[in-house]
């Protein structure tokens, strides 16, 4: 955090507060990075020839990355503007609420989630709604539609939700969107989805023509089951008009060629990729019995991590995984995330989860009760 009067310009006093942001802790040779949900297959070699070939790195790209569009508009039958794309999802979600939010609005969200939540909010200027998660550590969204007031502009849903796990169900989504005003943003965030095995999950585009609530934008990303968190490249699906206000706060070009040639051949590979994702999610299903038979009481895991509600000494467990050559992601306070990573990592987070389960209190939420 920098004092704003250590900055030697005016800067908005919101932004000198905020602290910078915390990405994963990188991993040494020999460790497993298993802090930022990446997928641990490597590329496939066809798209490594696809960015390749892409085009000349001294020119700019297509601003619109129309080719990508209409491929997903196709697939998800909307119209080529029913769908943007943007440099990771993330880049999508800070356009949706710098359109939708500014000074005096506020932004709804679970808490805990997405740590780029809060932050998003605070940029945009407008004000942080955040509705504590129910037990299970699931996403109340009674409680979230009674937050809303007149001053809400966009609601954050998260489904997984990371950091925990849980899925939001269909009925609960669609009973959700019943309640918020229509005219009040409603993002999904479904950056997991591919990893979801629960038939009762909210899958946002699952009919064609997109979701039915022109105030509902589904967010998807290429990051994490497609395997290119590295390039850059997420999308939206939704109203032509409301993602034309997000590209109206787009910084322009920043999708590149080799993002999108990546993202068009990976949806060429989508066999082979989503045989991965299967069985990153039969890992990760594996994990969580395991974990809780060491006495963890894992939550409900969706998405490509787990979630070990370590309470206070969630700093101090983490040490003892990184001291292990397991690079985890703690929330300090409350618990770690751990990503289902290299078939390899899993016998070790299982070990140092048991050895570490010991040290927590006997009534501690963390620990099952057998
Ligand atoms: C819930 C959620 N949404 C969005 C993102 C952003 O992903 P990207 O910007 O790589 O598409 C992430 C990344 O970790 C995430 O966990």
């Amino acid at each position: 955090m920098t004092e704003a009067s250590d900055i030697p310009v005016r800067v908005r006093p919101e932004v000198a507060a905020l602290p910078p942001y915390k990405q994963g802790r990188q991993a040494g040779a020999d460790a497993f990075k298993l802090s930022s949900n990446e997928n641990p297959f490597d590329p496939l070699p066809g798209v490594v020839e696809k960015v390749r070939d892409a085009a000349a790195f001294n020119r700019y790209p297509d601003a619109s990355a129309a080719r990508l569009r209409a491929r997903l508009a196709e697939r998800f039958g909307v119209t080529a503007d029913g769908v943007h794309v943007g440099a990771g999802s993330v880049s999508i979600l800070a356009q949706l609420v710098q359109a939708t939010a500014g000074p005096g609005d506020e932004v709804i969200y679970a808490w805990r989630s997405f740590e780029a939540y809060p932050w998003l909010a605070v940029v945009a200027g407008a004000t942080s709604v955040q509705v504590p998660l129910a037990p299970g550590a699931r996403h109340d969204l009674d409680a979230m539609a009674a937050a809303v007031t007149e001053r809400t502009r966009a609601i954050i849903v998260c489904t997984p939700n990371n950091p925990t796990g849980p899925i939001v169900t269909q009925a609960e989504f669609d009973a959700f969107v019943e309640k918020v005003p229509s005219d009040v943003l409603v993002i999904l965030d479904e950056a997991y989805a591919e990893f979801v095995t629960d038939p009762d999950a909210v899958n946002g585009l699952r009919a064609p023509g997109g979701h039915p609530s022109p105030n509902v934008v589904v967010l998807r990303t290429f990051s994490k089951a497609y395997g290119l968190a590295g390039l850059r490249v997420g999308y939206a699906v939704g109203h032509p008009r409301v993602l034309d206000a997000a590209r109206s706060t787009a910084i322009p070009l920043s999708v590149t060629a080799q993002a999108e040639a990546a993202a068009l051949a990976s949806l060429d590979a989508e066999a082979e990729l989503l045989e991965r994702v299967r069985v990153i999610a039969e890992r990760r299903d594996a994990l969580v019995v395991a974990l809780r038979k060491t006495g963890w009481d894992v939550p409900v895991a969706q998405g490509n991590f787990v979630w070990l509600p370590a309470g206070a000494q969630a700093i101090d467990i983490a040490e003892r995984f990184v001291e292990a050559g397991l690079v985890v992601r703690p929330f300090a306070g409350d618990g770690i995330r751990i990503s289902v990573g290299e078939h390899e990592s899993v016998d070790k987070v299982l070990m140092i989860a048991a050895s570490v389960v010991e040290d927590l209190p006997e009534d501690h939420s963390g620990r099952t009760e057998a």
